[in-house]
């Protein structure tokens, strides 16, 4: 039996998690075998227990076979000392599981190609994989800090740094998840400006050697950003950094209309992995049950196909997800102007009944 530690989090985190839990009671009650327990991170654990990944909380998500969380943060925790803040709860998950890869698709639903902000013939069909580095990277680099010069003034800094062998390492999972897509990998980086990027791009080169069925291009990371909302479709997979992979998949979310839709991935060297929605923990509709929960019930797709190597499941959770769009469901981020929305509950519900 296979464990999940759900972390609901912060601000619409409780509110997501619970529809995606309805969707995976649904599959347990019709034969799939896996076990639920519940844990504190972010904000919550905080105010619970005073820190923002508790050690119990750790010793929980070691032993889960993969983790389910909603999202971290909120206003009332920015004046924390820096280690105390939610996000070093997900940043310390992240780091403590070595979950380094970072899976972030972004698909066009076809029902939302209205929803999003650029025109539908741009979009339509859009199916890009980006996969960022996701413990490295200037997120994790050392000295970091602000320090107060000689003539007073306060200086902040952060370090970019990478290593070849972890590079490789998000350059092969990259190279394998082109292998099973459409076979061709962009490799994102600054390698015009910093070193530790032309260093990235020649372990790329190198590693393509071992994928001669994977087309590997380069391009710098404001040209990705400017190509993605000119010519999205042009893309299959993306590799890049864990800060510019923040940056593009944020801007890759929006072309499918809404963040409220993207699941992820953060998968260690053997597959265990830690999944959630890309979007936040959204304060300013907090409580409200108007959060979109379809992101993180298409998290339990991914988590069912990487994790679990169950791709019937997954995929039933899909279809229903496409269903419940095709009978016109929509919570308020995915409604056109004028269209009737559903909650987050309802939207929950309907998937579940279309199971
Ligand atoms: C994300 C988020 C996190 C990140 C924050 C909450 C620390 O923006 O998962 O993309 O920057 O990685
Ligand atoms: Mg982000």
């Amino acid at each position: 039996m296979k464990k999940i530690l759900i972390l609901p989090g912060d601000g619409i985190g409780p509110e997501i998690v619970a529809e995606a839990v309805k969707v995976l009671d649904r599959l347990r009650a019709d034969g799939l075998s896996v076990e639920l327990e519940q844990g504190l991170v972010g904000g919550s654990a905080y105010d619970a227990k005073g820190h923002p990944l508790p050690e119990d909380t750790l010793v929980q998500a070691r032993a889960a076979d993969a983790i389910l969380l909603g999202a971290v943060g909120g206003p009332q925790y920015e004046s924390l000392d820096r280690p105390l803040r939610p996000e070093q709860g997900l940043l310390g998950l992240r780091a403590e599981l070595k979950l380094f890869s970072n899976l972030r698709p972004a698909i066009l639903y076809p029902q939302l190609a209205e929803a999003s902000t650029l025109k539908p013939e741009v979009v339509s069909g859009l199916d890009i994989m980006i996969v960022r580095e996701l413990t490295g990277g200037i997120y994790f680099g050392q000295p970091r800090g602000v320090r107060t010069l000689d003539n007073g003034e306060k200086e902040g800094f952060n370090t970019l740094v990478y290593r070849e062998s972890e590079i490789e390492r998000i350059g092969r999972s990259a190279f394998e998840i082109a292998q099973k897509r459409g076979k061709r990998l962009c490799s994102v980086d600054k390698a015009n400006v910093l070193e530790v990027t032309e260093l990235w791009r020649q372990v790329m080169l190198e590693l393509a050697k071992d994928y001669p069925d994977v087309e590997l291009s380069h391009m710098y990371v404001d040209n990705a950003a400017m190509q993605l909302v000119r010519a999205p479709k042009q893309f299959d997979v993306m590799v890049t950094t864990n800060l510019f992979g923040d940056i593009l998949s944020d801007a890759a979310a929006m072309l499918t209309g809404s963040i409220g839709m993207l699941p992820s991935a953060s998968l260690d060297a053997d597959g265990k992995g830690m999944y959630e929605p890309i979007h936040g923990s959204a304060p300013d509709i907090a409580g409200q049950g108007v959060a979109n929960p379809l992101a993180t019930i298409l998290s339990v797709a991914m988590m069912l196909r990487y994790s679990f190597g169950q791709p019937e499941p997954a995929e039933r959770i899909e279809v229903a997800v496409g269903k419940v769009l095709d009978q016109g469901l929509r919570t308020p981020d995915i409604a056109a102007e004028g269209q009737a929305s559903v909650g987050t509950a309802e939207m929950g519900d309907a998937v579940v009944a279309a199971l």
